[in-house]
């Protein structure tokens, strides 16, 4: 569970490296980095990429995770396909949920868009902590996606 304060810093942390962008990769596994350093609670840290039919790992920061999830189940797809953020208290009771480690207990996905409103990726924290995710996370996640739409072309 991520305090305002310690979201004050990362968010500056991630508006100073999309003011230096040059390359999608650095930038996502930058932010990636921040937020998992700033949050220890925080297991995975991570992007997959929207490839019209499935989500590809993109920059992370954690354990090893599943390359390419499709779109019909997990927390990632249905937060891509139905363009939402979902806060999942506890993984185990989401139906279809993908496990890539057995060690996460709960989980946050936040929808990525580009200026244009189209989805680019989602971003996914995964805590062994339950219930780690609140409203505050939700919005601050948020506001990291907003803080990333010019990366997009
Ligand atoms: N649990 C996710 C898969 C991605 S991993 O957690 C890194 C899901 O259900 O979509």
């Amino acid at each position: 569970m991520g305090s305002q304060e310690n979201y004050r810093w990362a968010l500056g942390q991630i508006r100073k490296k999309v003011k230096d962008h040059i390359n999608i990769v650095s930038t996502l596994a930058n932010s990636a980095a921040i937020l998992k350093e700033r949050f220890p609670d925080f297991f995975w840290v991570g992007f997959y990429f929207f490839k019209n039919d499935h989500l590809l790992l993109g920059p992370f920061q954690g354990p090893p995770a599943c390359v390419r999830l499709s779109l019909d189940k997990g927390v990632c797809a249905d937060s891509a396909v139905n363009k939402r953020s979902i806060v999942v208290p506890d993984v185990h009771k989401y139906p279809g949920h993908v496990p890539c480690d057995s060690r996460s207990n709960s989980e946050i996905v936040v929808p990525l868009f580009n200026k244009n409103g189209e989805l680019k990726a989602v971003l996914d924290v995964d805590s062994k902590n339950f219930d780690d995710f609140n409203n505050i996370d939700r919005e601050n996640l948020e506001k990291v996606a907003e803080l990333l739409k010019p990366v997009w072309e």
